[in-house]
C-alpha cells in the first residue's frame, strides 16, 4: 500500500504569525498515522521547520539550478536546508501563470531528486479538456512529460488536481476520481516496478465534509489542500478523516 499524505499548499499566504496554525495542527496531530505535510511559502520554511513537531514541510516550487544568476528564484537545496523535505512541482498556478511546461516540471522533480527531496507533481485538466472528454488523454501527456524516468514510489507523489475543482468549492464526482486514478495508476504501472506504492493525492476543494468520501475512493492515498490547509481547525478534520479512512 502506499503511504497515505495529507500535504497543505499554503500559496501565497501566510506570515510569521500564521505559523501558530502549524503549531497548534501540531498540538492536535502530536503523532499522526499519515504523514503531514504543509508547504508554507518560502519565506516561512525555516521557521516553520521549528514549529511543526512531526510535520513535514515542503516548497511549493523550485528553480532547476542548485545556485547561480537566476534573481528571484530558490533552489531546491536551499528549501532543503531551510528544513524542506518535499517540493511541489507543476502546480497548474505555475502551469497557467508561468507557462510552464511539462519538460520544464520533469526538471524541476530532477532537481528535487538531486537536493534528496520528494516531488509532489502536479497534474489534471481544465474544465474545456474536461467538457471535450479529453481528460485521460491530457493525463497521459502530462505524466509522460512531467514525470521523470527516475522517479520511484520513495522520492515521488503525484497528485490529480483538476484545474476547475481548484478553489473553486467544485468537486468531481467519485466516480470521475476513480476513473482518473485508476488510469494514472495503469499509466504509472507501465513505466515504474514500484508504481502500486506511489501515492497518488486527490486535490481540488478538499473540505472537511467532503475529505472522507474522496478518501474512501479506490487508489486515492491523500489530499493536496489549498484553501483548507490555512488554519488548523479546517485541516485538522482532514487529517483525521484520512488517518480513518
Ligand atoms: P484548493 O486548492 O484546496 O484551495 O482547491 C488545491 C490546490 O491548489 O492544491
Amino acid at each position: 500500500m502506499p503511504r497515505k499524505i495529507a500535504a497543505g499548499n499554503w500559496k501565497m499566504n501566510g506570515t510569521a504569525e500564521d505559523l501558530l496554525q502549524l503549531t497548534a495542527l501540531s498540538s492536535a496531530h502530536p503523532d499522526p498515522t499519515v504523514d503531514v505535510i504543509i508547504c508554507p511559502p518560502a519565506t516561512l520554511i525555516s521557521q516553520a521547520r521549528t514549529n511543526a513537531g512531526k510535520i513535514g514541510i515542503g516548497g511549493q516550487d523550485c528553480n532547476t539550478a542548485v545556485s547561480g544568476a537566476h534573481t528571484g528564484e530558490i533552489s531546491a537545496s536551499m528549501m532543503k536546508a531551510a528544513g524542506a523535505t518535499s517540493i511541489i512541482v507543476g502546480h497548474s498556478e505555475r502551469r497557467t501563470d508561468h507557462g510552464e511546461s511539462d519538460a520544464l516540471i520533469a526538471k524541476k522533480a530532477q532537481a528535487a531528486y538531486a537536493a534528496g527531496l520528494v516531488a509532489i507533481i502536479c497534474i489534471g485538466e481544465t474544465l474545456a479538456e474536461r467538457e471535450a472528454g479529453t481528460t485521460l488523454d491530457v493525463m497521459d501527456v502530462q505524466l509522460a512529460g512531467s514525470v521523470p524516468d527516475d522517479a520511484t514510489a520513495a522520492n515521488t507523489v503525484i497528485a490529480y488536481e483538476p484545474v476547475w475543482a481548484i478553489g473553486t468549492g467544485k468537486v468531481p464526482s467519485t466516480e470521475q476520481i476513480a476513473e482518473v486514478h485508476a488510469h494514472i495508476r495503469r499509466v504509472l504501472k507501465v513505466r515504474f516496478a514500484d508504481a502500486n506504492e506511489i501515492p497518488l493525492l486527490y486535490g481540488g476543494s478538499v473540505k472537511d465534509s467532503n475529505a472522507a468520501e474522496i478518501f474512501a475512493v479506490d487508489n486515492v492515498d491523500g489530499a493536496l489542500v489549498g484553501g483548507a490547509s490555512l488554519k488548523a481547525v479546517d485541516f485538522s478534520p482532514i487529517i483525521s478523516a484520512l488517518e480513518k479512512a
